[in-house]
């Protein structure tokens, strides 16, 4: 094949072409990239799962048999066989493929029960006397005669600690005995009976109070429990029930909350600089059901203020401890372009009349006023006393997500572009519908799930598109899902020419991200996803490092680049991708990437043509990433099998051959003299 680029015909293309998005699915916030450790601190999840949340009654006293055998059933692997509403499945994935199609199942179900009482505690939830108006479940546990009472947490599939690192608790509790009470907390290995570092807390006595302190671990272990325990006889009441690494407490001082943010993953996104993030959903701000919806004015303030929601779309508990203020410290720490998609009205089994959405409406600007108001302002007020004065700022937001033709959409849309337009006229507002040229949008939000074979196709789908004739395109979320197993080279190829696609048109595609981001191995709703987590551990699928050889290679400009092939080349016609950009002012960077998606090496002859051609230095870097296996992936034990190597290329000068490997994808930089 040969891939001829006139430096001479050039357009300037979209500076934040390369983004991502985050949303809060498989325990990408929760459980993930939120660095609490503690599972259900708050006991709502527990309460939701037995249908006490929703019920008029005060207490709810727990069967401890159920709670043990629901526990354990959560916690198998995912390869291990499933039954759920007397149906077997093959694995746990097959289970959680299915309930993503059926829309009539109850989210529910799927909560993880993530505390159990030891034995011989009698556990009751209750909604006597609550810790405040919006935490509203607490656990009474009344002392059994053994001398171990208490509960035990199992954090995310596993509390994760380190030897010489310590971890700040907090909880509140309530006495309602005369005699005061001794209570501890330990770090202790999976089967209760290794301690690794313990703490007391004496005297408790009294009505609701916050005890603080720090636990310094002895072991390293990623399935370590918390253990809180307490002398009998009697009764102790508790609530948020929190562990955050110390590190996230000292980083956080100064806000309300410990810093959210787990460091590990931080750095991973940091990696991908990304040029904009858009969040948090996806379904997740749609929700099965409005009352599933995020909400942003539920998620504020101190941790324990904030009531969580069911996440019902993805089946679990949302503590809401990542709401707005933390995606907006997130977008600051990673330096890019905040997008906050939010609901305007409409879930996925019900919508609100457009009659009725006002609130909503009103909902949306004051997140703006959240966002970028002056500290003196109402809402910019609640932002200051959350711990950051100085305004953030923002220049996008979406209305709704994957909702054009639902009820109510556009009419609903029509109420919040007027009104954010009107109040913040720079506000660049997506719409979910292509509505055409003339229509009251700035972009409009498109998506695709497809093959490997089929992604390769759709470099070609925003062709002809212009300015003229369309709306700017945010491809907000696109990867392949099916044929490309859990994330295989093959996908990541495509993927990578679907990108080429995006450069060719980024006139007009504005934005573009892959999703999902983030996956928690135990709990994968979705096919593919970018990174895959544990509670210690983190790997990049090869569309990962993908989208990271892209973000590092961006162009201010287009550069015409056309791909011809070999007449008598063996390797089938539509193989081979290519776009170029370059750099400005000046334009004397230029990145060419190449895509290689066969089994076969090609040698691409590269022609650069035009003005400054015969500038081209001798030598360039080349990064790239390939397989001869399109299967292969990457996992936790080889996090980067897969993944970009670099080598300098010379020789270089307006005509030379790029040796492309099979399934590869190619970056190679060069430079004008
Ligand atoms: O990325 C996963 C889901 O795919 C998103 O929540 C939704 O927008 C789309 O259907």
């Amino acid at each position: 094949a040969s891939v001829t680029i006139d430096l001479q015909k050039r357009k300037a293309i979209s500076p934040v072409l390369f983004g991502i998005f985050f949303e809060e699915i498989g325990h990408a916030g929760d459980g993930g990239l939120y660095a609490e450790l503690v599972q259900d601190r708050s006991f709502d999840a527990l309460a939701a799962a037995t249908g006490f949340l929703d019920s008029p009654a005060t207490r709810k006293p727990l069967d401890l048999a159920t709670l043990a055998a629901r526990h354990h059933h959560a916690m198998l692997p995912l390869h291990m066989p499933w039954d759920s509403n007397g149906r077997s499945y093959s694995s746990k994935r097959e289970y959680l493929e299915e309930r993503r199609r059926n829309t009539s199942y109850d989210p529910r179900n799927d909560i993880i029960v993530a505390w159990q009482p030891l034995p011989g505690t009698t556990a009751v939830l209750t909604k006597e006397q609550p810790l405040n108006e919006h935490n509203l479940v607490s656990m009474e546990l009344t002392a059994g005669t053994g001398p171990h009472s208490g509960l035990l947490n199992f954090g995310y599939w596993g509390l994760y600690v380190q030897a010489g690192h310590n971890y700040t608790a907090s909880l509140y509790m309530r006495n309602p005995d005369e005699q005061p009470k001794n209570v501890t907390l330990s770090l202790v290995g999976e089967h209760g009976a290794t301690l690794y570092g313990t703490l007391t807390f004496s005297g408790v006595e009294g009505g609701w109070r916050k005890y603080t302190a720090e636990l310094a671990s002895t072991a390293t272990d990623a399935n370590a429990r918390l253990l809180l325990q307490f002398d009998g006889p009697g009764k102790l009441v508790v609530d948020s029930v929190s562990l955050f690494p110390s590190e996230n407490v000292a980083a956080g001082s100064g806000m309300l909350n410990p810093w959210p943010f787990r460091a590990d993953l931080l750095d991973a996104l940091k990696a991908l600089q990304p040029a904009f993030m858009r969040f948090p959903g996806g379904c997740y701000i749609e929700g099965d059901w409005m009352r599933n919806a995020f909400r942003w004015k539920a998620a504020l303030g101190h941790n324990e203020q904030r009531p969580g929601h069911m996440n019902g779309v993805w089946g679990y508990w949302s503590t809401d401890g990542l709401g707005l203020f933390e995606y907006m410290l997130l977008a600051e720490e990673l330096a890019t372009e905040p997008i906050w998609v939010i609901n305007n009205g409409v879930a996925h089994g019900d919508s609100v009349r457009t009659a009725d959405v006002w609130p909503l409406v009103e909902e949306a600007l004051d997140s703006l006023e959240f966002i970028s108001g002056p500290p003196d302002s109402q809402w910019g007020g609640v932002r200051a006393a959350m711990g950051h004065p100085e305004p953030w700022t923002i220049n996008y937001m979406a209305i709704g997500n994957e909702d054009c033709g639902k009820p109510s959409y556009l009419t609903n849309y029509l109420l919040f572009f007027g009104a954010i337009r009107a109040r913040y006229p720079h506000m660049r507002l997506i719409s979910n519908c292509d509505m055409g040229p003339d229509a009251p949008t700035d972009l409009w939000d498109w998506h695709i799930y497809t093959n490997p074979t089929d992604m390769f196709k759709r470099r070609n789908e925003f062709n002809g598109k212009t300015p003229q004739n369309s709306h700017h395109i945010f491809a907000s979320e696109y990867a392949v899902t099916d044929g490309g197993g859990w994330g295989n080279v093959a996908a990541a190829v495509s993927e990578a020419a679907f990108m080429t696609g995006m450069e060719r048109n980024g006139d007009i595609v504005t934005l573009g991200a892959y999703a999902p981001l983030f996956v928690h191995w135990n709990n994968r709703p979705w096919p593919t996803n970018m990174i895959v987590i544990d509670n210690s551990r983190w790997f990049g699928i090869p569309s990962y490092y993908v989208q990271q050889m892209f973000s590092r290679a961006r162009g201010s400009h287009y550069l015409d680049t056309t791909v011809a092939t070999d007449p008598g080349s063996q390797v089938h016609q539509e193989s081979v991708a290519a776009s170029a950009t370059c750099g400005s002012p000046a334009c004397d960077r230029i990145n060419i990437k190449i895509i290689n998606f066969s089994s076969m090496q090609q040698r691409v002859a590269v022609v650069l043509t035009g003005e400054g051609s015969d500038a081209v230095l001798g030598e360039g870097e080349l990064v790239y990433l390939w397989s001869d296996h399109p299967e292969a992936e990457n996992s936790f034990d080889t996090p980067t099998k897969i993944a970009p190597a670099t080598a300098t290329m010379d020789g270089l000068s307006s005509k030379f051959v790029l040796p492309a490997k099979p399934w590869s994808v190619n970056v190679l930089q060069l430079h004008l003299g």
